[in-house]
């Protein structure tokens, strides 16, 4: 079978940028938390698209918090990297900073991991390239990432499992009761 050639993190690595305007802000003037998750994605997406060199789709995000707001005319920044890559999943870290270019201050508001799938053109799981790490930080997040997958499967595999009693309770409740003799 023909060996998948590995890319490295820096061939993915994605750094993107946009002005806050007022249609993305609330009445306080602050960044909405949707549009930021909403470039979060995009910037996630495309370390993924450029390491898989495929279509992808997002799977899951990792707890996500908002520490400091983004304000109307601040410059949001963008960062992502693709942590390690599985057999068709990668997990990819997406940093977000504000920068503000007046006063030249920098401050990272949020991060997250998100998982990426590459898909067939008819959405079916494609293999990925593996990742290749060069330094120890590369390394320490490689090796991180693993338990990150092993955790986050498992509150997945419990979540549906909820979700689908919880659609059993449903269809039971709407069901007339029966009465065994
Ligand atoms: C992503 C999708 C293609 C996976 O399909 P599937 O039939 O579950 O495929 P598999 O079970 O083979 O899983 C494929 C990969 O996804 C990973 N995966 C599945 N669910 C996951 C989850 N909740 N978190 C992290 N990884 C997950 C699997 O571990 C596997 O990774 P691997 O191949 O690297 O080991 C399918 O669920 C889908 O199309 N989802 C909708 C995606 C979408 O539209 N996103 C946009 C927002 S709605």
């Amino acid at each position: 079978m023909k060996q998948v050639k590995g890319r490295t993190v820096d061939h993915s690595k994605t750094e993107m940028m946009e002005v806050v305007l007022p249609n993305d802000a609330n009445a306080l003037g602050n960044i909405l938390g949707g549009k930021v998750m909403h470039l979060m994605d995009i910037a996630g997406a495309i370390a993924a698209h450029r390491h898989s060199q495929s279509h992808v789709v997002t799977v899951s995000v990792d707890y996500l918090d908002f520490t400091h707001p983004i304000r109307v005319g601040q410059v949001i920044l963008l960062r992502s990297r693709v942590t390690r890559a599985f057999n068709t999943s990668m997990e990819v870290e997406v940093r977000v900073y504000l920068e503000d270019y007046i006063t030249g201050q920098r401050l990272q508001t949020s991060s997250a991991f998100v998982t990426y799938v590459a898909v067939d053109a008819q959405g079916r799981p494609a293999p990925v390239p593996p990742l290749v790490v060069r330094t120890a930080d590369e390394r320490r997040r490689y090796r991180q990432a693993l338990e990150r997958r092993r955790r986050r499967l498992v509150l997945a595999a419990r979540a549906h499992k909820t979700s689908s009693s919880n659609k059993k309770d449903l269809r039971n409740k709407s069901s007339p009761a029966t009465k065994s003799p």
